[in-house]
């Protein structure tokens, strides 16, 4: 099939696999054209203002509701319960793909979360690891997901359509949309934010006007796509960090026509329009906001999606590393290819770190003292993507994270080796 999409975010789309099959001027007609179900595939509460609402009507071969019951799958998600509170700074190596089959589901390990999935706000970060496709079908009932790929390329089948993505680009998947998610390469590796609160959206420009950071036309959402199998399939659902599942006798990606504003889509991290200082010093880094999830206080982020993408350094008479700073948010990071212009070594691609509210954090004593002492002339940050996602409450690390071999024992070391420069006979 070729890869079709359609171009906008928040739009009403509408998209059909068949000539007519979507209903004209009506969302649910007595009988649906060519003897498909018509569903309502709801994001946001009926009464949300029109500006936040997201919903979708879908015209399918089956509806979602003819399922046997969920059984509690034996195998569960990676990662256990939430671990104890630590203020420290933690970082981790990268997670490896493990050496038996496993699929995006089985491969998912929860690293930190700051909410239980039942709460409307907070957040869970996953690491993936897969070595092939899913045979069979998941969707999430504990909120949205932002899928970061670091390794290998994914065929994400969905009840809407199909997505291609690699790395450098990210998809985001809503609550409750089913899908499938295929490895176009022998393996696959990445991050994904799993949004329990409002869904994530553009963040308001401000002074910068109306173009700008991403810019709506450079997100994509597929064209309608169904999957007409009468084979045995089984279903997986998340709720509340529990792995339940069912067995269809037909696939669940079954959609024929749809129309509406709750949809998955892609978005190329490289068409991102990275604004900057022309000046001196820099911009805090709300400059490089992707998408946010916003909470009830005006401002404040339930999640921001933050990139550090490739730049021109021009700031004069200025230190360009990122200052040392304390912040309200809590941050986690992650990198999707080359190196991170705050740290000098330890931070990989595939691998994290989490700062967490108030903790005190900044280059490492290397990058310090190499910044300090630059010939400041205009320089490209090249060939680097690392990423953030920033959120307001306090990210508790799971059992999994805390005893990984992969988490630092001696992550404080980096900033240990500042040297004492304080003379106050020099100025
Ligand atoms: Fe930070």
């Amino acid at each position: 099939m070729n890869l079709e999409y359609l171009s906008g975010f928040g739009n009403e789309f509408a998209s059909e696999a068949l000539p007519g099959a979507l209903p004209v001027g009506q969302n649910s007609p007595q009988k649906a054209p060519y003897g498909l179900y018509t569903e309502l595939f709801s994001g946001t509460a009926f009464t949300m203002a029109r500006s936040e609402a997201r919903r979708t009507w879908l015209y399918r071969i089956q509806p979602s509701a003819n399922h046997p019951a969920f059984i509690k799958l034996e195998r569960q998600l990676a990662g256990g319960p939430l671990g104890a509170v630590t203020p420290n700074r933690l970082r981790w190596n990268p997670l490896e793909v493990p050496g038996e089959p496993t699929d995006f589901i089985d491969g998912l390990a929860g690293m930190v979360a700051n909410a239980g999935s039942e709460k409307p706000s907070g957040i869970s970060i996953y690491h993936y690891r897969a070595n092939r496709s899913m045979e069979r079908v998941f969707f999430n009932a504990d909120g949205e997901w932002l899928i970061v790929p670091e390794q290998g390329r994914l065929r994400i089948a969905t009840e809407l359509g199909v997505l291609e993505v690699e790395p450098l680009e990210i998809v985001v998947l809503p609550r409750g949309l089913k899908f499938r998610v295929e490895l176009l390469d022998a393996q696959a590796r990445g991050y994904v934010a799993e949004n329990h609160g409002a869904p994530l959206r553009l963040p308001d420009l401000g002074p910068i006007g109306s173009n700008g950071l991403a810019n709506p036309r450079d997100f994509l959402t597929p064209v309608a796509h169904y999957e007409d199998l009468k084979q045995p399939t089984t279903l997986v659902q998340k709720f509340l960090g529990e792995l339940w599942a069912c067995e269809l006798d037909h696939s669940p990606l079954n959609v024929v026509a749809w129309h509406g504003n709750n949809v998955p889509y892609k978005y190329d991290l490289r068409r991102f329009n990275t604004l900057g200082t022309v000046s001196f010093d820099h911009p805090d880094p709300s400059i490089f906001t992707v998408l946010t999830s916003p909470t009830s206080v005006h401002g404040l982020a339930n999640l921001d999606f933050v990139i550090f993408p490739p730049r021109w350094m021009v700031a004069e008479n200025t230190f360009r590393p990122p200052w040392f700073h304390r912040n309200l948010m809590n941050e986690y990071m992650g990198l999707i290819q080359g190196a991170y212009d705050a740290k000098a070594e330890g931070f990989l691609p595939g691998g994290a770190s989490l700062h967490s509210c108030m903790s005190a954090h900044g280059p490492d004593g290397e990058t310090c003292t190499r910044a300090i002492n630059a010939e400041l002339a205009p320089h490209k940050i090249d060939n680097t993507m690392a990423f953030m996602f920033e959120t307001s409450q306090v990210l508790r690390p799971t059992q999994f994270a805390l005893q990984c071999p992969q988490l630092q024992p001696s992550y404080d070391a980096c900033w240990a080796a500042l040297p004492a420069t304080f003379n106050p006979n020099r100025r």
